[in-house]
């Protein structure tokens, strides 16, 4: 067997704690970008710790995190609940983490869960990429420009920095942030915008278009409303019968959900309502329509 090749001629090298969609998707993006090596993988179980090192084409299945060759950087994927129990278990039984890059990948949650390294010497960030990463074959081209938020010490920081840009992560740096606030936000403008996505085709269907032109019109509308989001933001590219101050529309939507989907009115009240706050913030509608609108959605005014 060859021996390593010097330090200073090989990429660094990265342990995994947790190797599943998230972690796996980005450790082959590095390995596509060659700005990392894998060195161990330890998951919960022997088999998919197998599973992950296959899937990756690279790297050593492990047994224990005591067991796992040092590496210059760490990366722990568990699940939310299970990082600060895996930066617990490092810092008691790793004494080689002076100076080395530990990081989590979950937006919940900022630096407060890696003390038990930090108080080793280890640089410890908190990274969220702010997609679903669930595919197999995520490529670079796929990757470009997502938000990779990213808060720890401005050492830490100057590690993971380069590794993100060498994969085409949009670089964002934050510091404190209210985590709760934050994690609501993004877990809502993706995973509710599929949801409403999901319920406006059920809706389209039973108006009587079939399945794959009810899909193809959702689809169309959201690529066209992300255009304008990008181009004029929410505040400026809002439109539709609520901003028009349309009374008479949402009384039909309301009358016609009421046959069909009756179960679905509230749902309908309360994505309406977050429309009439931004039309009533940009000052659209008169008094009048405004308390029309209360009456019809519901929750009273400010
Ligand atoms: N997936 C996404 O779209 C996404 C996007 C951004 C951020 N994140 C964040 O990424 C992290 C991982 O999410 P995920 O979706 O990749 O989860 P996942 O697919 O369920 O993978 C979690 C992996 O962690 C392993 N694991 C769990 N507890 C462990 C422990 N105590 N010791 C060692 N390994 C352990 C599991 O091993 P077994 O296979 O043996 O159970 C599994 O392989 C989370 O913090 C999440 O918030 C995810």
């Amino acid at each position: 067997m060859l021996p390593d090749a010097p330090a200073e001629q090989r990429a660094p090298r990265l342990n995994i704690v947790g190797c599943g969609r998230a972690a796996g998707s980005l450790a082959r993006l590095w390995l596509q970008a060659e700005t990392l090596t894998i060195g161990a993988v330890l998951n919960r179980s022997r088999a998919s710790s197998e599973r992950a090192v296959r899937a990756l084409g690279t790297g050593e299945p492990a047994v224990s995190i005591a067991a796992m060759p040092a590496a210059e950087c760490w990366l722990i994927g568990t699940s939310d609940g299970q990082i600060e129990a895996v930066s617990a278990a490092m810092g008691e039984t790793r004494r080689d983490l002076d100076g080395v890059l530990v990081f989590h990948l979950a937006g919940r949650f900022g630096l407060e869960i890696l003390e038990s390294l930090a108080v080793r010497g280890a640089l410890v960030a908190a990274l969220h990429p702010v997609r679903s990463l669930t595919h197999d074959h995520l490529s670079l081209d796929d990757f470009a420009g997502t938000a990779c938020v990213a808060e720890g010490s401005e050492a830490a920081l100057a590690r993971l920095e380069p590794l993100i840009r060498s994969i085409g992560g949009l670089w964002l740096p934050v510091r404190n942030i209210e985590r709760g606030l934050y994690h609501a936000a993004v877990s809502i403008v993706s995973n509710v915008t599929k949801g409403v996505a999901w319920k406006a085709q059920k809706w389209l269907e039973h108006a009587g278009l079939p399945e794959s032109t009810s899909a193809a019109v959702t689809h169309q509308l959201l690529g066209s409303t992300v255009e304008d989001l990008a181009r004029a933001g929410a505040r400026h590219s809002i439109t539709g019968p609520v901003v028009r101050g349309d009374t008479r529309t949402i009384e039909a939507h309301l009358r016609a959900l009421e046959s069909a989907y009756p179960h679905d009115i509230d749902v309908y009240r309360i994505l309406a309502r977050t429309v009439l706050e931004l039309a009533r913030e940009r000052g659209d509608l008169d008094a009048a329509t405004l308390q029309r609108f209360d009456v019809l959605l519901g929750g009273g005014g400010s």
